[in-house]
């Protein structure tokens, strides 16, 4: 069951949300997930560019390009498109910009059915701050705490999963610290820009478990 309009806002910001129609119609919108360090929030139109270049610093392991066109100098038109919709579960795509005082500085999304092949109320969720300066300091954790709260607090999440490089210390950090637990390493689960491939560790949240760690 969803919980009530009043309780959702306090636990996850100022958030609208339209009534779903059913599920496969389920139409949400976020205009923001405020945090101490950082706040969620649409993308802007004049941010695509930047947001673009941001994600092409990053390897491939946290930002894979399967695509010709994501190797693209310049933004893609369904990148550009996918952008506008941000603030939106559209599709099964939801896209945040990381905002510090003002300041773009990262992005997270939150994929579910029909766009990933997941189960009902299966969640997985993906982060890049861009540069290097901004990391280390919380930001990331923030985000990944502010929308894991939202997606269960919404009623729309059983389960919250994110897949990240085996050898990704800072993301497996930023999971176990909050509470996601570890369940496996997925092995050759994905390519990297060299050539190779990477194993992949894979932690998930579920309802339950967050509900324990914040009451
Ligand atoms: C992974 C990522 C999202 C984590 O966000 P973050 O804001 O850096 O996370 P935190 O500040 O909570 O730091 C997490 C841990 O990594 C360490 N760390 C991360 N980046 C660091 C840096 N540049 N310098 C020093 N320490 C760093 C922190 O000290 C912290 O360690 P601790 O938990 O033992 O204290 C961010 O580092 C990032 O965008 N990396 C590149 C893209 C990426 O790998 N995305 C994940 C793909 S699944």
């Amino acid at each position: 069951m969803l919980p009530s309009g009043n309780a959702r806002r306090k636990s996850a910001g100022n958030v609208q949300h339209n009534r779903p129609r059913e599920r496969t119609a389920r139409f949400t919108e976020i205009t923001e997930l405020r945090g101490n360090l950082i706040r969620l929030r649409p993308f802007l139109s004049v941010e695509v560019d930047a947001a673009w270049t941001g994600l092409s610093l990053q390897d491939e392991a946290a930002h894979p390009r399967p695509r010709p066109e994501d190797w693209q100098e310049t933004a893609s038109e369904s990148f550009r498109r996918r952008l506008s919709r941000s603030g939106r579960l559209w599709r099964g795509c939801l896209d945040l910009a990381i905002d510090r005082r003002g300041r773009l500085v990262g992005q997270i999304q939150a994929r579910t059915s029909p766009k990933q092949t997941l189960a009902p109320g299966v969640f997985e969720i993906g982060l890049v701050l861009y540069r290097a300066a901004d990391r280390g300091q919380g930001y990331g954790r923030e985000a990944v705490e502010l929308l894991t709260t939202w997606l269960f607090d919404t009623g729309l999440a059983e389960r919250v999963q994110a897949g990240t490089a085996a050898d990704n210390g800072p993301m497996r950090s930023v999971l176990e610290r909050l509470g996601f637990r570890f369940e496996g390493i997925m092995r050759s689960v994905a390519p990297r820009d060299d050539g190779t491939r990477i194993d992949g560790a894979m932690y998930a949240a579920i309802r339950s478990d967050w509900a324990e760690q914040r009451w």
